[in-house]
């Protein structure tokens, strides 16, 4: 089984997001990263943020093959933690000494989990992961949505995160790729 690290944020640990994801944790080995709990401040022309918790947690991002990004869909867009993390990526294709690491992302695997109060998640959502992967060199192995217009209902929404794990966990990588 290819490994695997999860990135949640969201403005609340036990919500909506928080219960889909954990769900679909639980029936996988995945490190899960609390994007909210990081001390990661927006992205700096002059990278003036060296010092943060970004670079560790992205070296740790390089070490597994698969990624999911997991947040709840707040204006049409990923929650504010997961933004400046994707943000922040920028460092790892400017800086020179941090470029192979940028370059390392090309071939891993990535996955959307998202809630939102809607049947489907909102395409200008979906446009921004699928066009950050294509540009990353990632490849968007799936999206796990749920509508939670009512909230996390198990029995509704259960058979998805269970569909979605199944995914992750028979996943490969794309040819000629190396594990991390
Ligand atoms: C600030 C904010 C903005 C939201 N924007 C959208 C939206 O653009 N589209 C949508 O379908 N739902 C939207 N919602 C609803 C949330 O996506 C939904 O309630 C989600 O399940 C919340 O997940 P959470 O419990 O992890 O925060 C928004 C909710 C909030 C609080």
């Amino acid at each position: 089984m290819l490994s695997t690290i999860a990135l949640f944020s969201s403005s609340r640990r036990l919500g909506n997001t928080g219960q889909l994801l954990d769900r679909i944790t639980s029936l996988l080995e995945v490190e899960v990263v609390d994007l909210t709990k990081l001390r990661m401040s927006s992205f700096d022309y002059e990278h003036r943020n060296r010092g943060d918790d970004f670079e560790p947690l992205m070296r740790r991002v390089l070490a597994h093959d698969q990624v999911i990004f997991a947040t709840p869909i707040y204006w049409y867009a990923v929650n504010p933690a997961m933004k400046v993390f994707l943000d922040r990526i920028s460092d790892f294709l400017e800086l020179p000494e941090l470029l192979a690491g940028g370059r390392g992302l090309r071939g891993k695997n990535a996955y959307v989990v998202c809630t939102s109060i809607s049947d489907e998640p909102s395409p200008e959502f979906i446009g921004a992961f699928a066009e950050t992967c294509v540009y990353l060199g990632m490849r968007l192995g799936g999206v796990a949505h749920a509508n939670c217009e009512a909230g996390y209902l198990p029995a509704k929404h259960d058979p998805l995160a269970e569909a979605f794990a199944g995914v992750v966990r028979q996943a490969a990588l794309p040819p000629g790729t190396a594990p991390a």
